[in-house]
């Protein structure tokens, strides 16, 4: 079982595929990485996007009935990737998703330039909700480049972090490469995703970087890397290794 958390894979909602057929292009790059299950996550309360549980639902199905006539074996849950947006409390009450139907795991995105005030409020709320909130992609957050603690600080307060497997790889420069293998150092990152939005563009890498986390750091790693993205499925506990601070390490 191999699960990718955060990708754009359903057609037409987003920044994704434009297409039926370029979803189904994308998908066959999900199975070609080992990929089995994808949860899809399009934007939503970020500047452009609004993608509604129910049309998030409805898209799901959707694909997966093309996945179906067309043989493709690659299970497609549902899920979100919700902007951290002032609205996005009053919406925790109504109309988010939680990934794969888990109850329990929801992922947020932050902008890239600045950290919204009530970052810390919105973690420590969700989890008073019963959810637990997963940070996607810091190394895009210009803050969280430069101050790595207070990465850490959010992860001593619940929240989970996922990295971009394009970032680790270098797609996205060598200072973001070497920020998301400090992450790993510290144990800091719970997820390794695609966030694939085109086949070609933007594809799944997730082979390439488990290989790539064998290789430099350990197999215990990738071991830990996807059974934390299979309790997503499963809608259980994930049991992260403790994050090692940034202060007075050697
Ligand atoms: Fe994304």
């Amino acid at each position: 079982m191999l699960v990718d958390i955060h990708n754009h894979i359903l057609p037409g909602l987003d920044d994704g595929p434009k297409s039926i057929e370029e979803a189904l292009l994308l998908a066959k790059s999900a199975v070609s990485n080992g990929i089995t299950h994808v949860i899809a996550t399009p934007h939503h309360l970020d500047a452009k996007y609004r993608n509604s549980s129910l049309e998030v639902r409805e898209a799901v199905a959707g694909l997966y009935r093309e996945f179906s006539k067309r043989n493709i074996h690659l299970k497609i849950l549902p899920g979100q990737e919700i902007h951290l947006a002032a609205n996005i409390l009053d919406e925790l009450e109504t109309d988010l998703l939680t990934l794969a139907n888990s109850g329990k795991y929801l992922l947020i995105e932050l902008p890239n330039a600045y950290i919204p005030s009530q970052t810390l409020e919105v973690i420590y709320i969700i989890q008073l909700k019963g959810y637990i909130p997963i940070i996607v992609h810091p190394e895009r957050n210009k803050i969280l480049r430069k101050n790595k603690q207070l990465l850490y600080e959010y992860v001593c307060k619940g929240a989970l972090i996922q990295v971009t497997a394009s970032s680790l790889l270098g797609l996205n420069g060598r200072s973001l490469r070497k920020y998301t293998r400090e992450l790993i150092k510290h144990n800091l990152v719970h997820f390794i995703s695609s966030d694939a939005h085109h086949y070609l563009k933007r594809p799944f890498l997730l082979k390439k970087a488990f290989e790539y986390v064998k290789k430099e750091f350990s197999e215990s790693y990738v071991t830990y890397f996807c059974e934390n993205a299979s309790h997503i499925v499963y809608g259980t506990d994930i049991q992260p290794l403790s994050p090692i601070s940034f202060k007075n390490y050697y």
